[in-house]
């Protein structure tokens, strides 16, 4: 029987993991079926519920994406130490009635920076901008890298103090950096090999009130967004700075989730050029 797989999403018709994921499986050989279901906004717990007891073969695992993070998190019996970090979780393995939680969005980033973008996290100046979700789910797998400083700057600045407070103290977690936190008015005068926008401002085009100063020589800039140019985008391309967006992370986080799953790890470079074409 062939196990099932799915994304939970609202919206979801325009998802690129269940081709991501058939991509994997051929390339694998493993045998599994990957769909996408669009929940109600109000009805994630129950269609989790009905895709366990549809007909066919095992319900395995499933993806899960915006809106549905933060409850798909409650939704879980069982957490993963990343997944506790980032106050988020975006896939489940159902296993003997247990519902397990996991995020592999910072893994995500952090494999596309190092395997596909070439700019390994380790002893760059680090700045994140955004407080959000996304912001959150990347913060203690980029401390993991020792970096050589992660600050932390969102239009509201208390938020960032807060975020950066709260994994400066994170229990038992060995990094030599503590994160520290800013409005966009702290970043002048200042300068960061890496600069990563994990605010949804890309989703409006609104323009992030950035010196061009933020963006030292050699500067790579990381938009989390995908599909199209921002405003963040253009805005480092004409300070200089080498520009990715977040296509790669996608290919990535779902490779992991996929190695989850399956105990296989999928090569994703050919996967990323397929989906780029
Ligand atoms: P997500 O899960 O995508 O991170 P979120 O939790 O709503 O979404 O967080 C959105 C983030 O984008 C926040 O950091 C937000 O800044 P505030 O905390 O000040 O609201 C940031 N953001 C959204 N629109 C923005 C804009 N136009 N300019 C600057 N920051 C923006």
């Amino acid at each position: 029987m062939t196990d099932r797989y799915a994304v939970f999403g609202n919206p979801i018709g325009h998802s690129k993991s269940p081709r991501i994921h058939a991509l994997f499986a051929a390339q694998t050989g493993q045998d599994i079926s990957y769909e996408a279901i669009l929940a109600p906004p109000d009805g994630f717990a129950a269609s989790i519920d009905a895709f366990l007891a549809a007909k066919g073969g095992p319900a395995r695992g499933a993806n899960v994406t915006v809106p549905f993070k933060e409850e798909a998190f409650r939704l879980a019996t069982r957490r993963t130490a990343r997944a506790e970090a980032a106050g988020a979780v975006n896939t489940l393995s159902f296993d003997a009635g247990a519902i397990i939680g996991d995020n592999t969005d910072g893994a995500g980033l952090i494999r596309d920076l190092k395997n596909n973008v070439g700019c390994d996290p380790a002893g760059r100046r680090i700045l994140l901008l955004g407080a959000g979700g996304a912001a959150r789910g990347v913060i203690l797998p980029l401390l993991l890298e020792n970096p050589a400083e992660l600050l932390i700057a969102n239009r509201t600045e208390e938020t960032a103090a807060r975020l950066a407070l709260e994994f400066a103290r994170l229990p038992g977690c060995a990094v030599d950096v503590k994160p520290d936190g800013t409005g966009f008015a702290g970043l002048d005068g200042r300068q960061f090999d890496l600069v990563i926008n994990a605010t949804s401002a890309g989703l409006g085009n609104a323009v992030l009130p950035l010196p061009t100063s933020v963006f030292a020589p050699h500067c790579v800039a990381y938009e989390m967004f995908y599909g199209r140019e921002t405003a963040f985008m253009a805005q480092a391309r004409a300070a200089g700075a080498r520009v990715g967006d977040g296509l790669g992370m996608l290919v990535e986080q779902a490779a992991e989730a996929f190695f989850v799953w399956r105990g296989v790890r999928p090569h994703t470079a050919p996967v990323l050029a397929a989906i780029k074409a």
